[in-house]
Order: C-alpha cells, then structure tokens, then sequence
C-alpha cells in the first residue's frame, strides 16, 4: 500500500485530512495517527489496545484467525521441532538462528551469568515458607538492579546485551530458588555440566545440599524434552500485555531488571499468564466429569463472572498453535508418567464438551496454551502454584528480545497514552468551615 492513506474527515466542522497508511511485511498495516490531536483536537479511544500497534517490531508474527506464529519468520511447529531453548531465545534478541560457534558461545554466556549473589540468596529467607513463588520472583529479580546498577548504560548496546544475558542465566537459579525456599529444601547451585532446562530441573528436584555438588543426577530426558518444548512455545508472543509492560517501563529509561520485575508482575493474573495455575485451581473446583455441564452453564451466563479459563484468546480466533502442540505432547507425557489423576480425564473431558458447544465455537473460544500446560507441568511434578514462574522463564526470552528492539531504536518515545476524561468539569475548592 505504497502511499495510500485514510481519509478521516470530522462531520462537524467538514474538515477531513489523509493519515498515511505504514505497510507492514505481514499481516495489518497501521494508520500513523499521531498528528489526529494537532489536526482534530481529539485522542483515538481503544481500551486494551485492541486495534492499537503501539510499536514497530520485527520478533514475532501471529494470524490468530489462520493460527499461525512466527518467531523471526519461522513456524513455531518447525522450531518446536528442530531447536533448543537457548538457540530460539538467541533467534529472538539476534534475528538470525546461531551457527554452532556462536550457540555454543551463547550457552556458555548464559551458563556463566546463571549464579546468583550470595547476598542476594539470602533474600529468599526474609519471605515467609508459604510465599507464592511469583512474589518472591518478581522481588528478587526487580533486587538484581540493586546488585547491577552503578556500572549499567543501557545506551550501550553491548552492556544491554550482557543485561539480556544475565536474566536468561538467572531467572531458573531464582525460580529454583523460591520452590526449594517454598519447601524447605537447601538451595541447588546451577551445574556447568548441565544444559539449560536440565540444570533448572536438578536445581528444582536434586536432592544434593547447598554446600556440594550432587554427582548423582537423574534428570529423565523425555521431562528436559518436554520441558524444552513448553519453554520455546512460551518463550515470545509479540506485544501481549507482560511484553508491553517491559516496554512501557523500559521506554522511562528504567533499569532493565526492574523492566522485567514489571512483566513478571504483569504475566501473574489469571487473565495472561496466571491462567494455567488458574486452569488446574478450576479443574479442582470442578471436581468430576458430573460437574462440567454446571460449570459450562456458568461460563456461558454473562451474568456470572466465572470464565472457563484457559479458553479463548485476544488474538486467536482459531486454535492456538501452541495448544495444538501441547496437545498432542500432553497426551504423551500422561501416557509415559502413567498419570492417573482424575484432574487430567476432567480436562480433557472439559474440552470435548466445549469445543462442541455453540457459545464457544460462536465466540470463538478455544483451547489456549494454558489449558494444556498446567496439566504437562502437574504430570512434569512441578507444583502448581510455579506454573507460572515456569512461564516466566520461558517468556524472559521474549521480554529481553523486546526490550533489545526498543532500547535499540533511538526513536522510541516514553509511552504515555491519553484518555477520554469524563470527571468533574473545574469547580473552586472552599475551606471546610465553609462546607
Ligand atoms: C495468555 O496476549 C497474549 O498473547 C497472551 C498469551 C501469551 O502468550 O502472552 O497468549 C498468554 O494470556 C493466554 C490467555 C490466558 N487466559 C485465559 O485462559 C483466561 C480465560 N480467557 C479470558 O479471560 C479471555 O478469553 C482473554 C482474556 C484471554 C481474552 O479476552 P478478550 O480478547 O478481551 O475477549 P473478551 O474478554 O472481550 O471476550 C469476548 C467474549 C465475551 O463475551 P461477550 O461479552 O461478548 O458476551 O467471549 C467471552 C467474554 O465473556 N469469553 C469467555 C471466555 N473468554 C472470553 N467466556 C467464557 N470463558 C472464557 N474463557
């Protein structure tokens, strides 16, 4: 649309002026309406930013009406099927897929930036046993910036990619770290013998103490597999609402540990990346199979503020593809760990049900990633209330990737979006004795 524009001309005054039209290499182009208040005297209105590009990337791409999703222009199936963690996480900050050369450098990167500060271990004894793991993630990751900060530029590029780097390398340390606190368990250091998601799963379930190295890992492939896999398809989703707050709290110029504290804070609601603990609370609430056609009914009533979480999606009007991944991966994992819980039949019993019923196939509510990895991370033994640290790991990939992007645009403004105010005209204040 080279040189097209939109005409948007204001009924009142008859005043109309053409906004150019910005192609985009797939998908929606944009209108640049940013001089509409100069010429208009008026704001666009889109809460949560449902028709709103609020910024140029070159990331990620997602269809949701064909269901299709790009890291870097690849498929997330091939990548699902070809990568490592750690190989898509350098496609994400560096745009191109490493050579051996350059993955193993980057292993390494990560690998040496994985320990923690031993003051910074000791933070994990101030919270109480029963702290939710992500409180205790979000403050000790926004802490790393009381550790990294007088020798931080974040002007310079190759100092904001030892930042990305160190965030990658510490992010399983510290969610590691706030299970083994949770339950009481000595703190696991991270392995140089161990790849990325084995050395996060022997610092979760090894039985070694702090003060020496367990030689006796087992860690089962098929779980640093599976894990791997839930990892990449979590890693990027282009600007959902966690991404978009690093952004916004990465455009003030902040520290980038506290960008990240943002979206960890951000991805916590049940409504983004808290809906897989969610799904498995609701699984329990629900209870048995007798019970899924009372809960649909509620899920159904506009009136009734229960949600079927784990369904349905800003973006994805179709099938999430990462939920079709999941779901042939869940399957297996629950076939290899002979998982018998009741919770897994309830689940996918729940799906059948709504994937026929007309209010979702109308509203276009399907399976998201969510509904699928809640139940991969319970048959993996991972305690419920970390499935969405488990996300949070796995998206710092994404998060950094984005914050590299805009930190290294020197056009990217401070975000402050406007507002369509409606309180009070001015009126005088007068003193209380005369009120
Ligand atoms: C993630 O943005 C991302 O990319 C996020 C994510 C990522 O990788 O970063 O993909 C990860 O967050 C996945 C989504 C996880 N959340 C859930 O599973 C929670 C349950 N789902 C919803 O709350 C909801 O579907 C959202 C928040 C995900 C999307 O909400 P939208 O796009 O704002 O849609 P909406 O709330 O306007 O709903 C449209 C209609 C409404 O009915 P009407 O008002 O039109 O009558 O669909 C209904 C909603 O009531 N609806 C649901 C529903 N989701 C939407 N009804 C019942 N159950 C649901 N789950």
């Amino acid at each position: 649309m080279a040189n097209e524009a939109l005409l948007i001309k204001h009924t009142g005054s008859g005043k109309q002026v053409e906004y150019p039209i910005l192609s985009a290499s797939m998908g929606a182009d944009t209108v640049d309406i940013r001089a509409l208040h100069k010429d208009f005297g008026c704001f666009t209105f889109d809460p949560g930013f449902i028709a709103t590009a609020s910024c140029k990337s070159k990331i990620t791409y997602i269809d949701g009406d064909n269901g299709t999703l790009l890291y870097r222009g690849y498929p997330i199936e091939q990548l699902a099927q070809h990568c490592d963690f750690i190989e898509v996480a350098y496609l994400l900050m560096n745009g191109e897929l490493p050579d051996a050369t350059q993955l193993r450098n980057f292993n390494e990167e990560i690998l040496d930036r994985a320990t923690i500060h031993e003051s910074l271990r000791k933070f994990f004894d101030g919270f109480h046993y029963d702290a939710h793991p992500m409180a205790m993630s979000i403050s000790v990751v926004g802490s790393l910036s009381a550790f990294y900060h007088s020798d931080l530029d974040i002007r310079d590029p190759v100092s904001r990619r030892v930042c990305a780097a160190r965030l990658l390398g510490k992010m399983p340390t510290i969610a590691a770290a706030s299970f083994r606190h949770s339950v009481g368990r000595p703190f696991v250091y991270p392995r140089i013998d161990l790849g990325y998601c084995e050395n996060f799963l022997n610092m979760m379930f090894s039985r070694s103490s702090q003060t020496y190295i367990d030689q006796n890992h087992y860690i089962d492939p098929e779980f640093v597999k599976a894990l791997n896999l839930l990892f990449i398809l979590h890693a990027d989703h282009e600007q959902n609402a966690s991404t978009s707050t690093v952004r916004l709290v990465g455009s003030t110029g902040a520290n980038p540990y506290a960008c990240i504290s943002a979206g960890i804070a951000a991805l916590w609601g049940p409504a983004h990346g808290g809906a897989n603990e969610a799904v498995l609370t609701m699984l329990s609430e629900i209870g048995n199979v007798d019970n899924v056609p009372k809960y649909i009914a509620r899920a159904k009533d506009s009136n009734d503020p229960f949600r079927l979480m784990g369904f349905g999606h800003r973006v994805y009007k179709h099938f999430d593809p990462r939920a079709t991944i999941l779901r042939s991966m869940c399957h297996d994992i629950l076939k290899k760990t002979r998982s018998n819980d009741p919770l897994f039949e309830l689940a996918l019993a729940i799906e059948e049900i709504a994937l026929k019923d007309d209010y979702f196939i109308e509203k276009k509510l399907y399976p998201n990633v969510d509904f699928y990895s809640g139940i991969i991370y319970k048959a993996l033994g991972i305690p419920v209330d970390m499935f969405t640290v488990m996300f949070a790991i796995a998206r710092t990939a994404g998060w950094v990737a984005h914050w590299l992007e805009m930190m290294g645009d020197a056009s990217s403004p401070i975000g402050r979006p406007r507002q369509l105010y409606l309180g009070p005209e001015q009126r005088d204040c007068v003193a209380i004795k005369d009120r």
